[in-house]
């Protein structure tokens, strides 16, 4: 017996919730659709309740705030940032965030296909039946690639400026954080972008974060509040700061994706361009660890 039950709504919500899907599906899909007047009136909409004239009408700084091309957003900061790529994102992702505040972006049965049909006009890749839950940001959305059946619950957030890999089958609990970016410790605008890759079936359990350049094998499971530092090999289950392999899944033989041992990582690459030499600045020494007596 699954742990998740299927369960469905009535008939009436389901038709409505599918129409209004498809049309909205529709529209992302013709590349004459305005994004961003598309953006604020769904938000007047569900926020609102109100068409963005009127609002515009009625209150005019709410309404100048849902439009994306008054909105700036951290990415926009980031010095490699594809002012192309994220020009066409933007006022999707500033449609996200903000639904996510509505009453609509709650119920699972509207809000997780809302949002993966975002997804599907947002990410390099997603696969099929992507599940996000509320409160999930990402940096620049365009450097995401997910598998088929990958799902990501509440408030994590994914930084993808360097690139993040969600093979098929991967699951992101509440509150988790996949970084691909890092800073120099001597100087802290020497970035390095790091591509950050999480394999097959992995779970990234409540409140871990993942280090950028990380790369977490198939089949394996990042503990709760555990930080990955380095590479996770497959089928094992990694926990602590910094997390280690403590324990191994006892399983028959089975085909593997993602092997840290064997993996090619993607070259890392500087994030600034005063820095052409990104990550060389790491000149620091280990102390030895003080003993207070009284
Ligand atoms: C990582 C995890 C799966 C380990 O489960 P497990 O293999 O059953 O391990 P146990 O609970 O038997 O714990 C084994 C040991 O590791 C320790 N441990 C377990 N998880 C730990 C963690 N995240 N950090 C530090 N220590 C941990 C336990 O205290 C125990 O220590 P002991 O041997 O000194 O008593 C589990 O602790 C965890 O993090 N679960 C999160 C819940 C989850 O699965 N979420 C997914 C939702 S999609």
């Amino acid at each position: 017996m699954p742990w998740l039950e299927n369960r469905s709504i009535s008939a009436t919500a389901t038709t409505a919730f599918d129409a209004f899907l498809h049309d909205f599906n529709a529209k992302l899909s013709d590349a004459s659709t305005n994004r961003a007047e598309l953006c604020r009136e769904l938000l007047a909409e569900f926020l609102y309740a109100s068409s963005y004239a009127d609002l515009e009408a009625r209150l005019p700084l709410v309404a100048l705030n849902l439009d994306p091309n008054n909105v700036l957003l951290e990415a926009e900061h980031y010095q490699p940032l594809d002012h192309t790529k994220f020009a066409r994102v933007k006022p999707l992702l500033w449609l996200w965030y903000n639904f996510d505040t509505s009453p609509a972006a709650q119920n699972l049965a509207f809000g997780i296909a809302f949002r993966r049909v975002l997804a599907q006009h947002i990410f390099a890749h997603c696969g099929q039946n992507i599940k996000i839950f509320p409160g999930v940001q990402f940096s620049v959305g365009y450097n995401v690639s997910a598998g088929d059946d990958v799902v990501i619950h509440r408030n994590v957030l994914i930084d993808d400026i360097g690139g993040v890999t969600l093979h098929n089958h991967v699951s992101i609990s509440d509150y988790a954080n996949i970084y691909s970016h890092t800073h120099s410790p001597l100087e802290p605008n020497d970035v390095t972008l790091k591509h950050t890759t999480i394999g097959a079936g992995v779970r990234i359990t409540y409140h871990a974060t993942v280090l950028a350049g990380s790369t977490i094998s198939d089949d394996s499971i990042v503990g709760t509040m555990s930080i990955v530092t380095k590479d996770i090999e497959p089928h094992v289950i990694a926990y602590g700061i910094p997390a280690k392999p403590m324990r191994e899944k006892l399983r028959p033989p089975m085909p593997i994706v993602v092997d840290s041992r064997v993996f090619v990582h993607p070259e890392d690459r500087q994030g600034n361009p005063d820095y052409p030499t990104a990550g060389t600045n790491n000149a620091t020494k280990a102390l030895k660890t003080l003993s207070i007596s009284r």
